[in-house]
């Protein structure tokens, strides 16, 4: 058994230009996040818990694009997306796993750098490399249980209609709708392990930014208020982009309508935050830019 994706078809002739740009995007994405990761494991600066979280995010983008876009890229070439139930499935799973790495991953910087700024004399105790791993490892593998499992449940319910995905990869909703039979229990376990997942994580950086913003507040003014509320707003605006698009996809309920809508709003979490990430993160950011800009002179 196969399912067709449909992907961009209905905009055939954008085809070309779709392919163009989301090769650009891709070879951004890659750049990006490898210059991260080099200049974080050869600077002798940038070897804070910090640097450490960060050059860890940017190989988590990098896999975890790497999951949709390159199929994507290949269906738009090959104009046809066929894919196997069983590469369907593989790729769903990857990216739940992943998706959920990434919303973990980003709750522990957003605590890495309330701990740094609320609590700087303890700071480099609380980050000591043994908890920095720890922090790491459990953000990558906590969900690969539930996820497997997830993905094993949506792809044992019987497929009976229509074959064809109205989408440019194996996300959960778009396959759920072409499910038959009694699909109210696999629904609940979609909401409560969003919740899960996607809302926890989200509500915690909240806090912790609630956190840092309180502490700057309470410094006297002029000792870098804006350099710390441009870094925070900067965060921000990535973690709204990325939570909130995931929260509407995961959590809202039921359409059947604008899918095309949907389309779009997948399109934030699966690539523009992947895209935006490295820009928001370290270029904005004194030490990666100097290094950076030496790297490029050199
Ligand atoms: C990030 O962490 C994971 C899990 O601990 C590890 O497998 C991976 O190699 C790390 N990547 C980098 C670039 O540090």
């Amino acid at each position: 058994m196969e399912f067709v994706l449909l992907g961009f078809t209905d905009i055939p002739q954008f085809q070309w230009f779709l392919f163009g740009i989301f090769l650009v995007i891709y070879m951004i994405i890659l750049l990006g996040n490898g210059v991260i990761i080099l200049i974080t494991r050869v600077d002798a600066i940038l070897q804070t818990p910090m640097y450490f979280f960060l050059r860890n995010f940017s190989f988590l983008e990098i896999c975890y694009v790497s999951i949709t876009l390159p199929r994507m890229l290949m269906d738009l070439w090959t104009q046809k997306g066929t894919i196997s139930l069983f590469t369907c499935a593989t790729q769903m799973c990857f990216f739940l796993i992943l998706g959920t790495t990434e919303c973990f991953l980003l709750a522990v910087m957003a605590y890495d750098r309330c701990v740094a700024i609320c609590d700087p004399l303890h700071y480099p105790l609380v980050m000591c490399p043994e908890v920095r791993i720890r922090l790491v490892v459990a953000s990558w593998i906590s969900a690969v249980p539930v996820q497997i499992g997830q993905t094993c449940q949506i792809f044992s319910l019987p497929f009976c209609g229509s074959n064809t995905i109205n989408h440019f990869f194996c996300d959960i909703p778009p396959l759920l709708k072409l499910a038959c039979g009694d699909i109210f229990v696999n629904e609940m376990v979609v909401y409560i392990f969003g919740i899960l997942f996607v809302t926890v994580p989200f509500l915690l950086i909240l806090g912790f930014y609630i956190r840092i913003i309180s502490t700057i507040l309470k410094l006297p003014a002029n000792t870098g208020w804006t350099k710390a509320f441009s870094t925070c707003s900067s965060h921000i605006t990535v973690v709204l982009l990325f939570y909130g698009s995931a929260t509407v996809t995961y959590l809202k309920p039921k359409s059947n309508q604008h899918e095309g809508i949907d389309k779009m709003i997948s399109l934030f979490y699966t690539i523009l935050t992947p895209m935006v990430n490295p820009i928001i993160y370290s270029l904005r950011n004194k030490d990666v830019r100097k290094i950076s800009f030496l790297l490029t002179v050199n």
